[in-house]
């Protein structure tokens, strides 16, 4: 496996290995300690089917659900692990601009972490680019653990043992084309995670914000929306930031517990298939994350 890093500590291509085999205890071991430097891994040319991109996934961890747990919506895809992102109706037909499954296509365009809005949280999410549109479309991932070191120290001091609310549906809330049922919002109640939390993988501290979070316990409203508004805007600076360019066939991994990622603006009416798997966080990692905050 050979590495390629785009920054010293973040982003790195991967070259050398191929994700459509199974892997050995070597090369899984290899991709971890690739992931817990840069946070952000790009394979390229790397065409796989549904079940190699789950069996690939699994090699990390549980895979997670994410929104899919809570919807009855029809599935167009077979294998249940592989999250559907593209803009295609069942029979395959790109959806009119205007169709309800485009909110949750919009909604990832909000930095994020993949599923930090439920128990266990996300942990590594692997995307396969199948079809991109011509021009917009990208993914960029922000280094969360750049920018909680370039926090100032009274901020540090300041946001320390802070737990912020995640919500599942606050991005479709903020779009303004929220429909979820009473039954959806039951499978996801509302979760609570520290605004800082160490990554016990590389033992970086790393901020834990995004789209979801909404609150922050045991602080009014408007004073908690505008620190999360301010934390994301300074976590989000063009220096943390890699902006990855789509070609067919790419795959990219990365750390939902690090990072936060968005999808960039495409004309809706053009083709865009991505598909994804995830991993949760293993449940003694929470509970690690749970007394550092209760500390
Ligand atoms: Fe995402």
């Amino acid at each position: 496996m050979h590495i390629e890093p785009i920054t010293p500590s973040f982003a790195a291509t991967i070259s050398d290995i191929d994700l459509s085999q199974p892997l050995t205890a070597g090369q899984v071991a290899d991709v971890e300690q690739a992931i817990a430097k840069y946070a952000v891994l790009i394979f390229r040319d790397q065409p796989l089917t549904d079940d190699q991109h789950a069996a690939f996934t699994r090699n990390f961890g549980p895979i997670d659900k994410g929104l899919s747990k809570g919807s009855k919506r029809k599935r167009r895809l077979a294998n249940v692990d592989v999250i559907d992102l593209a803009n295609l109706d069942l029979e395959g037909n790109v959806l009119p601009p205007s169709n309800v499954r485009n909110v949750s296509l919009i909604a990832n365009q909000y930095w994020h972490s993949d599923s930090s809005f439920k128990a266990p949280p996300g942990k590594f999410s692997i995307l396969c680019g199948m079809q991109l549109p011509g021009e917009g479309g990208q993914t960029e991932f922000a280094d969360q653990r750049a920018a909680y070191d370039a926090l100032s120290e009274r901020m540090k001091a300041r946001v320390e043992g802070m737990v912020a609310e995640h919500f599942a549906y606050h991005s479709r809330d903020m779009l303004g084309g929220s429909h979820h049922t009473p039954e959806e919002m039951e499978v996801f109640p509302l979760v609570h995670w520290p605004i800082v939390h160490t990554v016990p993988e590389s033992g970086r501290k790393s901020l834990f914000i995004g789209i979801h979070t909404r609150e922050i316990e045991g602080m009014d409203s408007p004073e908690a929306r505008m620190l999360l508004h301010d934390l994301l805007e300074h976590a989000t600076q063009r220096q943390f930031v890699h902006r990855h360019e789509w070609q067919a066939n790419d795959i990219l991994m990365w750390d939902n517990q690090c990072t936060l990622h968005r999808g960039r603006a495409y004309d809706l009416s053009k083709l865009r298939e991505l598909r994804r798997c995830t991993t949760e966080v293993v449940a003694e990692v929470v509970a690690q994350v749970k007394t550092q905050a209760a500390e």
